[in-house]
């Protein structure tokens, strides 16, 4: 018997793939752009194992291409990229890369945060601009961060890593999302309802997965709910927030900014009339993209290959039901 067919969709660090490569034969997709949707379909026949990333489209029949697949393992925390109740369905394991990545991204929340509320691009664009003559009492004034409120909207881990650094600004910390008001409470916020949030908070940080539930959770209405001061940061997922009706309130100044680590559709194009607004700052999904934090990330992803190879369940499986099954 021949050793058992991985793909890895996505040049991952050296080390990673040389443990994968010690038990199986791995193939690497080498380009810089993610392999086509045809492309995959061409090899999962062949495949016992596949190692994706979000970039990935993974869909039922892709998944019905690969009867003899063990395990598809996500380069990521977030899994909307997949279709999660088809993979149950024919009992395939998916695996994902939660925890490592919480500080990291939390991190990156509260720099959009802080970008944002102090206006630190446009100010860089302004020096680029020949306009830094003086100083000037108005010039460039942003948002106080330390003591004002801060809006959680969906409180998982890492919800709550960006509530403990709100913490050390002396932030009053409103949340809504479906843990209980006891463990919110715990974590130092306050449990309200989304329409109290949105009319209450300086900043709005969203910590959603994208599901058919939080699809566009924050649009025309929400938005207007929000103050004209408010800064709304987004590094869950772009299609989380309805970006006609962002680039509406931005343009109109129903709100004051917002910081998007996270876009609909990835990437931007550039014609996106959002990047044509001084206070949206866009950058291009790298919330954990730390060289540590990455590379916890792979080895994850590699570990659950691994295990899903030896008929083991996967250390971070994000659909265990199918373990009861069998
Ligand atoms: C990144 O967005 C992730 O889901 O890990």
């Amino acid at each position: 018997m021949g050793r058992d067919k991985v793909f890895v969709t996505r040049e991952l660090p050296p080390a990673s793939l040389d443990r994968l490569a010690k038990h199986c034969e791995v193939e690497v997709w080498h380009e810089f752009l993610p392999p086509d949707y045809d492309v995959i379909l061409d090899k999962i026949g062949g495949l016992a194992g596949l190692l994706c990333l979000l970039t990935d489209r993974i869909d039922a029949p892709l998944m019905d291409a690969a009867p003899q697949i063990k395990v598809i393992s996500n380069l990521a925390v977030g899994y909307d990229n997949i279709d999660i109740p088809a993979a149950s369905q024919r009992g395939i394991p998916i695996g994902n890369t939660p925890g490592v990545l919480n500080e990291t991204t939390a991190d990156f929340a509260f720099a959009l945060l802080m970008a944002t509320a102090r206006r630190i691009p446009e100010a860089r664009q302004y020096i680029q601009d020949g306009k830094w003559l003086t100083w000037h009492p108005t010039v460039l004034s942003g948002q106080d961060v330390f003591g004002a409120t801060l809006g959680i909207i969906g409180c998982g881990r890492i919800g709550a890593a960006v509530m403990r650094r709100a913490q050390g600004f002396n932030m009053r910390i409103l949340v809504s999302s479906l843990e209980s008001a006891d463990e919110i409470r715990q974590l130092g916020g306050e449990k309200v309802s989304l329409d109290d949030l949105l009319g209450q908070s300086d900043f709005v940080s969203l910590h959603v997965p994208l599901t058919d539930e939080t699809h566009h959770l924050i649009g025309e209405r929400e938005l207007k709910q929000m103050k004209p001061t408010a800064i709304l940061i987004n590094t869950a997922r772009g299609s989380v927030l309805d970006p006609q009706a962002l680039y509406a309130a931005l343009r109109d100044g129903e709100i004051l900014a917002a910081g998007l680590d996270v876009t609909e559709p990835e990437p931007i194009p550039l014609d996106d009339p959002l990047l044509t607004l001084d206070n949206c700052l866009v950058v291009p999904h790298i919330a954990s993209a730390s060289v540590a934090t990455r590379a916890k990330m792979a080895e994850m992803a590699v570990d659950n290959v691994i295990a899903g190879l030896q008929g083991q369940p996967l250390p971070t499986c994000v659909n265990p039901e199918i373990y009861q099954r069998r």
